[in-house]
């Protein structure tokens, strides 16, 4: 059955959360009614597009793989990620993302930032945007922060965080997603605020967890972080069928009698 914010909320302290990824409607169908929430994450520029980095990622593909998705995931709430550059100002901001309400059926955005953009996530909730808070790790930080840096190493930056927490928590966010942060300050964060806070690469004292589809089965090759955990090794499994099939073909094992009209 599909969350609703009210449900999202409630499971703080009660159970914990589960997030996946998905950008296409054959992966979102077979996620339908398992995990809590599907998010349409702008990593998809990266395993999806084959780019360096998220930030090439355009609103025009956010809004194709989202409705991809809400096609294929119909039981399950969907968020769309708001790509790199969409949501710098309120004006902007607001635009955007009524363009991914108005063309999807997205239940949700998600924007990164911390206390700087609180005054944004106020405006969109404010006029029926659904926010899911990002901070920490940001990858859309990527090039300004020269590479992907661990967050709440010291108490500075761990208070840093608890703020930029409470503030878009105030502002009206209804969960936070908290990446590449240290277990202990992750578990300081996720104390300090009602909303629940869904970590990835932030231990285990969190309220949910999440991960991009491709990680955890193992479909991702060029780099595994060290937080991901493979369920299945979807790579070789891939690799073993493409050269059974081509054995199959030069053998004339395939197509059988069965599989000819
Ligand atoms: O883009 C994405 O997939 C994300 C997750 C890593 C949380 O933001």
């Amino acid at each position: 059955m599909k969350q609703s914010i009210g449900s999202i909320l409630k499971a703080k302290n009660n159970r914990k959360l589960t997030m996946i990824t998905a950008y296409d409607a054959l992966f979102a169908k077979l996620f339908d009614d398992k995990v809590d929430f599907i998010l349409v994450g702008d990593s998809l520029n990266m395993s999806f597009a084959g780019k360096e980095d998220t930030l090439s990622a355009t609103l025009d593909q956010m809004i194709y793989h989202t409705n991809a998705v809400c096609n294929g995931a119909k039981n399950t709430f969907v968020i769309c990620d708001m790509p790199f550059g969409t949501y710098t100002n309120e004006t902007d901001a607001m635009k955007n993302c009524v363009r991914v309400f108005q063309e999807t059926n997205a239940n949700a955005i998600k924007i990164e930032g911390g206390s700087s953009k609180a005054h944004i996530v106020k405006h969109l909730t404010q006029n029926s945007i659904a926010v899911v808070g990002h901070i920490g790790l940001m990858p859309q930080n990527f090039r300004s922060e020269g590479g992907y840096k661990v967050k709440g190493k010291d108490e500075a930056n761990t208070a840093q965080l608890i703020q930029d927490a409470k503030d878009i928590e105030k502002a009206g966010a209804f969960c936070i997603v908290l990446e590449g942060v240290k277990e202990e300050a992750a578990a300081q964060i996720t104390k300090a605020v009602n909303v629940p806070i869904i970590g990835i690469g932030a231990g285990i004292y969190v309220d949910g967890q999440v991960l991009v589809w491709s990680d955890m089965l193992g479909l991702f090759e060029e780099f595994k972080p060290k937080f991901v955990r493979q369920y299945i090794n979807g790579a070789s499994i891939v690799k073993n069928a493409i050269d059974t099939y081509i054995n199959d073909v030069e053998n004339l094992n395939f197509p059988a009698d069965a599989e000819k009209y």
